[in-house]
């Protein structure tokens, strides 16, 4: 399919070496304000034009399906004039600022008989579909527990700390945190059903006026699931956790450094069981460090699930079958957002 991409900042690099490499697409065209910025991208990966304004970009190129990878902010416009010229879209997260936004785009969808999808990359990275699957073979039992975890040191070094040039992400709703809950919220929702009590408390422990908030403890109960998630600028060290804890047994994996870490019955009974999966999940350990070791020599980043998610995107588009991420997984995780960020949650 004829593809071009929106916005050739940071998260391009993840789409852009997906569509110079997968034969489902071609890449017929890029777009940014920065035209430095367009021409790299496009001379890096081979695009078939450079463009500044995504009018003509639209208009020379004609691409059938458009990635929309600017700051939020701009996703509401871009996505609907995409809509309306005819092409599917596939957008970064998050894909409206509210419900509201959201259902709108939608309908503009469903009129216009185009896909619209978010990116919820990280539910496709090896850890998490590992533990799709452990629970698919009812290896931990039923759910009971998930914790969601991101630390990232962003008030003291890199883009999210620039006084001077201040990212736009300072301006959303939640701030900075705004534009990681999609993450959070999506991958709490994959194991907590639907109908949660939700409380939220959102704090600026490190003070000052470029962040709102710059640290969010939140629970979510649902159907007898315990949910929480946690997004800190203050413990360190960065990490992307996520452990799930069923009746029989947990897993804990760390999307930053993957590996499993799975606490389970295990052969010998109940007296052996703690020192096998002691002794199992050690050796384990061993082999993740060597092969994270292998990761960080190819500067391999942690957005491993772009490409599984833009692959299945792409054949579901093309065979018209069930998109990876759905309407459901969408709507809920929008709202879930606008719950967390609704005052009477608060905490
Ligand atoms: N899925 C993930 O894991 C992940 C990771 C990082 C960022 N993101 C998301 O991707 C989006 C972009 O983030 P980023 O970090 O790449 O941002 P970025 O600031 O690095 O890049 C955004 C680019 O968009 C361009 N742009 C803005 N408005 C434009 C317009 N109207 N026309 C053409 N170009 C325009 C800017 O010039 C800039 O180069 C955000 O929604 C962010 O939340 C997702």
């Amino acid at each position: 399919m004829k593809a071009a991409v929106i916005g050739t900042g940071e998260i391009s690099v993840e789409h852009l070496r997906f569509l110079r490499d997968s034969s489902r697409a071609e890449l017929v065209g890029v777009c940014d304000l920065s035209p430095a910025s367009a021409a790299y991208a496009s001379q890096r990966f081979g695009a078939g034009g450079a463009f500044t304004d995504y009018h003509e970009m639209l208009s020379k190129s004609s691409p059938q399906v458009v990635h929309i990878l600017t700051p939020p902010q701009t996703h509401k416009q871009l996505v609907s004039d995409i809509l309306n010229s005819g092409a599917h879209v596939i957008c970064e997260k998050p894909l409206a600022l509210n419900l509201g936004d959201f259902e709108t785009l939608w309908s503009l969808a469903n009129a216009k008989g185009r896909t619209l999808i978010e990116d919820h990359n990280y539910r496709f990275n090896k850890p998490i579909l590992a533990i799709d699957k452990l629970i698919a073979d009812g290896r931990l039992g039923k759910i009971h527990e998930v914790e969601v975890r991101l630390q990232l040191a962003i008030r003291s070094c890199g883009r999210f700390a620039d006084r001077n040039l201040p990212s736009p992400v300072h301006g959303l709703p939640a701030g900075v945190i705004h534009d990681f809950i999609t993450h959070l919220s999506y991958l709490a929702l994959h194991y907590v059903p639907c109908g949660q009590r939700v409380a939220a408390a959102w704090s600026n422990h490190g003070g000052g006026d470029l962040f709102k908030y710059d640290d969010l403890d939140a629970l979510i109960i649902g159907d007898g699931v315990h949910g929480r998630i946690r997004f800190t600028c203050h413990a360190g060290p960065d990490c992307f956790t996520v452990t799930v804890r069923g009746e029989k047994g947990y897993v804990h994996t760390d999307l930053f450094l993957p590996h499993l870490h799975l606490v389970v019955p295990r052969m010998g009974g109940a007296k052996l069981t703690p020192l096998v999966n002691q002794f199992v999940n050690g050796v384990g350990r061993i082999k993740a460090s060597a092969v994270n070791f292998h990761r960080k020599l190819l500067q391999r980043t942690p957005y491993e699930g772009v490409v599984t998610f833009l692959d299945r995107t792409y054949a579901a588009i093309e065979k018209g079958t069930l998109l990876p991420v759905t309407y459901q997984d969408m709507k809920s995780t929008s709202e879930l957002v606008d719950t967390l960020l609704h005052e009477d949650n608060a905490l």
